[in-house]
C-alpha cells in the first residue's frame, strides 16, 4: 500500500479548446471542465493532465506561452482556475499542469526584451548565435515547418534558435537565470496547490553548447526529437528537487520525445529525474502482435529492469491521430487496445474522447489550423446528440468528430454495450484488483502457431492474479483456463473463459 498515487493512478489528459465549453463559445474553456468533472468521476479516472491555458498568442494553440502566470481570457482567469482545482480535489481527483520550459512565445516580455538589442540583460535568456544570413548557424531542422530551427534577426544581426515554430524561440537554460525564473513559474503553481506538472519537451532544455549538426542519417527529422545530452539530465534533477520538497508527493511526468525506450528510460535518472516520462515508441506502433511485444519487452528491460522505474502507456494524445482511426478505424480494435493501455504494468494515460472510441475528424481544407496537421485529433468532445452538442453553439472551433449524432457522451451512456462502459467497467476491475495496479508482470509467450496474434501477460501480487490477452490477429486459441472479468466485447464476462479469443478482441480472466 506505499506506493504512490500515480503508480496506481489513471491520467486523463483534457486539451482545453476541445473539451466542453462554460460560456456557449465555440472554444473550450476551465469553466466548461469544472462543469463535466462529474463525468471523469463516473468513469473512475484519478487524475487530470491540462494542457496549456495559459496567456498565448495561440500559435501553437498554446504551447507558445506568453505569461507563465496566468489564464488566457479565452479559458477564464486565476479565479476559475483555482476552482476548477478545488473542484477536481472535492472529487478526488489529482491535476498536473502543463509546464513549457524549452520555449517561450515570441511575444512573452523575455523574448520581447531579449531581441530588443544586444545589450539586453536578458538577452542571453536566448540561444543566439553570430553568422550571416544566408547560413544558419547548424543544420538543425525545425519541427512543423520542416525548415531550419534558426531564424534570422534582421535588426540585431544575429539568428536566434527554436526547436518548433519561429514563433517558439528556445529558452537558454545554460543561463542560471533562466533556471531561477522556470523555477519560479513552477513554485506559483505548486504554491496554488497542483499536484505536479506534464513537462513539455523535457528531453529538449539543455542544449549541446557546442551545437554539433544532426547527423546525415537523421536528415529531416526535426531536432526536437533527436536531442539528448547530458546538460538535460542535471537540469532535471533540479526540478525533481523542487518539486519532491513540497508535501503530498507532487509528480513531474515529462514529455521525452525521442524514438528509442532505451533512450527514454535514461530521463528517470537515479530516481532523482522524472517520476514519470512518456515512452512515444508503443504510440507509433501498429496493430500487430510481434511489434507490441517488443514494445511491451523494451519496457520491461529498459525502464523497469534497467532504471527500476516506472513506465507509462499512451496510445492517442493531441499531436497525434487518434489510435482507432490509426489502427484501421474499427470499434472493435479500439475496445481491445484498452486492454493494453489499463492492463500492462505502468501507469496510464488515456486522452479524452478515446473512452467514447472517437476517430479523428475529416477537416476540410478551409477548416485546417495547426501548422503541424494535428487538427483531426482535437476536434471537439460531443456531450449530446443535438447539433450543438452540448456546446451552446452550433459549429466549434473544430469540425465535430465522426458520427457526433449517435457517438456521444449521453448516447453512450445510455448504452451499456457500449464502448463508454467498457472504459468504466476497465477501470473499475483496475480499481478493485490491486494486481493490476502496482502488481507484478510477465508476458506470456503466445502458444505458436496456434495464437500469433495474441500478446498476453499475467499481473499478480499477494491478493491474486489476473491475465490479460489481446488478439491482434485471427480467431485464436488462448491458454488460459478461469473466469472472464471484462470482454472487449462484453460477451461472457461472469463466466468461465471459452479458450478462443476472437481477431479484434481482448479479455480480462482471473486465472483458475
Ligand atoms: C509537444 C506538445 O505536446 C505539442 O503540442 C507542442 O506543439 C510541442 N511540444 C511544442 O511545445
Amino acid at each position: 500500500m506505499d506506493a504512490p498515487w500515480w503508480q496506481r493512478a489513471v491520467f486523463y489528459q483534457i486539451y482545453p479548446r476541445s473539451f466542453a465549453s462554460g460560456r456557449r463559445r465555440a472554444t473550450g474553456d476551465l469553466a466548461g471542465i469544472e462543469q463535466h468533472l462529474d463525468h471523469l468521476g463516473w468513469l473512475g479516472v484519478d487524475a487530470v493532465w491540462l494542457s496549456p491555458f495559459y496567456p498565448s498568442p495561440m500559435a501553437d494553440f498554446g504551447y507558445d506561452v506568453s505569461d507563465h502566470r496566468d489564464v488566457d481570457p479565452l479559458f477564464g482567469d486565476l479565479d476559475s482556475f483555482d476552482r476548477l482545482l478545488a473542484a477536481c480535489h472535492g472529487q478526488n481527483l489529482k491535476l498536473l499542469v502543463d509546464l513549457v520550459p524549452n520555449h517561450t512565445s515570441d511575444q512573452h516580455p523575455w523574448f520581447r526584451a531579449a531581441r530588443s538589442s544586444r545589450d539586453d540583460p536578458q538577452r542571453d535568456w536566448y540561444v543566439w548565435r553570430d553568422g550571416t544570413p544566408d547560413t544558419p548557424p547548424n543544420n538543425w531542422v525545425a519541427a512543423f515547418t520542416g525548415g531550419s530551427a534558426w531564424t534570422w534577426d534582421e535588426a540585431t544581426g544575429q539568428w536566434y534558435l527554436h526547436l518548433f515554430l519561429p514563433e517558439q524561440p528556445d529558452l537558454n537554460w545554460a543561463n542560471p537565470e533562466v533556471v531561477e525564473a522556470v523555477h519560479g513559474v513552477m513554485r506559483f503553481w505548486l504554491d496554488r496547490g497542483v499536484d505536479g506538472f506534464r513537462i513539455d519537451v523535457a528531453h529538449g532544455i539543455g542544449k549541446d553548447p557546442a551545437l554539433p549538426d544532426d547527423p546525415a542519417e537523421s536528415a529531416g527529422m526535426p531536432h526536437s526529437a533527436l536531442n539528448d545530452t547530458t546538460e538535460t539530465h542535471e537540469l532535471l534533477r533540479g526540478m525533481r528537487k523542487l518539486v519532491d520538497a513540497y508535501p503530498g508527493d507532487r509528480l513531474i511526468l515529462g514529455e521525452v520525445f525521442l524514438l528509442s525506450t532505451e533512450r527514454v528510460a535514461t530521463y528517470y535518472g537515479d530516481g532523482d529525474e522524472l517520476h514519470l516520462s512518456f515512452n512515444f515508441p508503443p504510440l507509433f506502433a501498429p496493430w500487430d502482435a510481434g511489434r507490441w511485444r517488443h514494445q511491451i519487452d523494451d519496457a520491461s528491460r529498459h525502464i523497469v529492469d534497467r532504471y527500476n522505474a516506472w513506465p507509462t502507456w499512451v496510445l492517442s494524445n493531441h499531436d497525434n491521430v487518434r489510435h482507432r482511426t490509426r489502427y484501421g478505424g474499427s470499434e472493435a480494435r479500439a475496445r481491445a487496445a484498452a486492454f493494453l493501455l489499463l492492463g500492462l504494468a505502468g501507469s496510464p494515460v488515456l486522452y479524452a474522447g478515446e473512452e467514447l472510441g472517437l476517430e479523428d475528424a475529416a477537416i476540410p481544407d478551409d477548416r485546417r489550423v495547426d501548422p503541424g496537421g494535428r487538427d483531426g485529433c482535437r476536434a471537439p468532445i460531443p456531450w449530446g446528440g443535438a447539433p450543438d452538442h452540448g456546446w451552446g453553439v452550433d459549429e466549434a472551433w473544430l469540425p465535430w468528430p465522426p458520427d457526433a449524432d449517435s457517438r456521444n457522451v449521453a448516447a453512450l451512456r445510455d448504452d451499456p454495450d457500449s464502448i463508454l462502459h467498457l472504459y468504466r467497467r476497465l477501470l473499475a476491475a483496475r480499481r478493485s484488483t490491486t494486481a493490476l495496479q502496482t502488481g507484478a508482470f510477465a508476458r506470456l509467450e503466445p502458444v505458436e502457431r496456434a495464437a500469433p496474434g495474441v500478446v498476453a501477460w499475467r499481473r499478480w501480487d499477494d491478493a491474486g492474479a489476473v491475465v490479460v490477452a489481446v488478439n491482434m490477429g485471427e480467431d485464436a486459441l488462448v491458454g488460459v483456463e478461469g473466469t472472464v472479468l471484462v470482454a472487449s466485447d462484453g460477451v461472457g464476462e461472469g463466466e468461465p473463459f471459452g479458450g478462443v479469443l476472437g481477431g479484434d478482441r481482448a479479455v480480462l480472466i482471473v486465472p483458475r
